[in-house]
C-alpha cells in the first residue's frame, strides 16, 4: 500500500505518515524543505520530494503512476484543490484537510470574524458555510471562503474524496503550538494561572493523531464525503491548562476572572463566549476510532515543546517556533499586567472580577 501526502512534514503530514508507517504502508511525501521532515520519518525510509506544490511538473512526477491514497495537508485554494484532482483520478481514496473555518452561523459568523460564531450546539458538516471566494487565502477573511472553494471543486469532481474539517490541531511539530500558552508559563514557575471569562471558553481540540487515525479508516472505505474531525471530548480552556499542569506536575492557583475583566488578561487562545464544538458522529459512524481523549493526546505537543527550550529549563522556544514574543501569542505572558492586578487584590477569595481557586493536579 502507498500513500503519497502532499505537505507531510508538518503537524498532520507527519501524523499521518507515522500511522501509515506503522501500519505497513509505503510513504511518500512532498514539502519545500527536506530540512523540515522529522527523523523518525527519514529513518523509517519515507521517500521525500523538495519541490512546491505548485510545481505540478516536480509534484506529477512524484507521485508517478498512482496510489492508494492521496492526502493533500496544503490545499487551501480552488486552483489547488484542481491540481489535487488531475492526481487524484489515479488514487483510489483522497482526503483534503480543510477546517471548521468554513462553518458559519446564521448571522453569516464564522471562525475569523470580528463577532466570534455563536452555534446552536455541536456543528455537524450540514451547517451552513461562508460562501466561497478567492481572495488572499492567508488572511483571515479569506481563509474559509478559499477552503470552500477548494471544497466545492473537489466534491464536484465525482472522484472519491474526503474532505476533513479538523478544529484546533494540537500535537507534535504543530505551528503554531497553542498550549505553549501554558506550557510557558509553567516553565517560567508562575504560581498562577488567570483565564478569562472564567475559564469557561470552548474550541474544540483535534489531535493530529486522531486526524490520522480518521485518514487511515478513509483509506479502507473510499468515498465522497466531508467528515468533521475533533477529539473525544471538548475540554475547557480552564480544563486544558490543568491538563498542562498536571502533565509538568506543577502547581499553581487558578484566578477566574469574571467577564468584566479587562482585557488581554487570562487570554488564551480556547476563550470562546460560545462554545465551538464540532459533531463527529459521521466519522465515528464510518468506524474510526480515536487514539484519545485530550488529556491523553496532549502531552505530545506538551513534550515536544519543552524538549524545544532545552535541558536548561528555559522557557523560550528557538527562534523558527517563537509564538511567545511576537505574535499573537505575546499578550498572553503580560506578567506585569497580573501582577499589577494580583497586587490590587488586597486577598485571596471572591472579587467582583475574579475568584481564586487552589489548584492541586488531578
Ligand atoms: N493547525 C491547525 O490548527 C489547523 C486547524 C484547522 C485546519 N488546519 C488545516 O490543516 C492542514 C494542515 O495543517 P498543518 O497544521 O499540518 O500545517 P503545517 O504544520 O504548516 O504543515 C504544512 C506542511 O506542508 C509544507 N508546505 C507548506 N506549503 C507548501 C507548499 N506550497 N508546497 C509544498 N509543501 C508545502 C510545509 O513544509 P515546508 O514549509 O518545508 O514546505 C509543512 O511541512 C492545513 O490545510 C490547514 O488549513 C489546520
Amino acid at each position: 500500500m502507498r500513500a503519497f501526502v502532499l505537505g507531510g512534514s508538518g503537524l498532520v503530514g507527519r501524523a499521518v505518515s507515522r500511522r501509515l508507517l506503522s501500519a505497513g504502508w509505503d510513504v511518500d511525501i512532498v514539502g519545500r524543505d527536506a530540512a523540515r521532515l522529522p527523523v523518525d520519518l527519514v529513518e523509517q525510509g519515507v521517500g521525500f520530494t523538495a519541490a512546491d506544490r505548485s510545481d505540478t511538473s516536480a509534484v506529477g512526477a512524484a507521485f508517478g503512476g498512482g496510489a492508494d491514497l492521496l492526502v493533500d495537508c496544503v490545499c487551501y485554494t480552488a486552483k489547488h484543490a484542481l491540481d489535487l484532482v488531475a492526481l487524484a483520478d489515479a488514487a483510489d481514496s483522497t482526503v483534503m484537510i480543510s477546517s471548521k473555518a468554513v462553518y458559519a452561523d446564521a448571522a453569516g459568523r464564522h471562525s475569523n470574524s470580528a463577532e466570534p460564531p455563536r452555534f446552536d450546539g455541536p456543528v455537524p458538516e450540514s451547517q451552513l458555510t461562508v460562501a466561497p471566494g478567492d481572495m488572499d487565502f492567508n488572511s483571515g477573511q479569506g481563509y474559509g471562503p478559499n477552503k470552500v472553494a477548494a471544497e466545492h471543486v473537489l466534491l464536484d469532481s465525482g472522484l472519491p474524496v474526503t474532505v476533513l474539517r479538523p478544529s484546533k490541531i494540537h500535537g507534535e511539530g504543530a505551528r503554531p503550538a497553542r498550549t505553549w500558552v501554558f506550557v510557558k508559563r509553567v516553565l517560567d514557575r508562575r504560581p498562577v494561572v488567570l483565564h478569562a471569562h472564567g475559564g469557561r471558553g470552548v474550541d474544540h481540540p483535534s489531535a493530529a493523531v486522531n486526524i490520522a487515525a480518521l485518514v487511515e479508516t478513509v483509506a479502507a472505505r473510499p468515498g465522497r464525503r466531508i467528515l468533521n474531525i475533533a477529539d473525544r471530548d471538548a475540554p475547557s480552556g480552564a480544563e486544558i491548562a490543568r491538563v498542562v499542569a498536571h502533565h509538568l506536575d506543577h502547581q499553581w492557583d487558578e484566578i477566574l476572572l469574571g467577564d468584566d475583566a479587562g482585557s488581554p488578561l487570562g487570554w488564551h487562545p480556547w476563550d470562546r463566549r460560545h462554545p465551538v464544538v464540532l459533531d463527529t458522529a459521521a466519522a465515528l459512524g464510518l468506524g474510526y476510532s480515536p487514539v484519545g481523549d485530550f488529556a491523553s493526546t496532549a502531552p505530545a505537543e506538551i513534550d515536544w515543546l519543552v524538549s524545544l527550550t532545552g535541558i536548561d529549563g528555559g522557557a523560550r522556544l528557538p527562534a523558527a517556533h517563537d509564538w511567545s514574543v511576537e505574535g499573537a501569542f505575546g499578550r498572553a505572558f503580560d506578567y506585569a499586567a497580573e501582577d499589577g492586578f494580583l497586587a490590587g487584590r488586597r486577598q485571596p477569595g471572591p472579587t467582583p472580577s475574579g475568584r481564586a481557586t487552589p489548584h492541586r493536579p488531578r
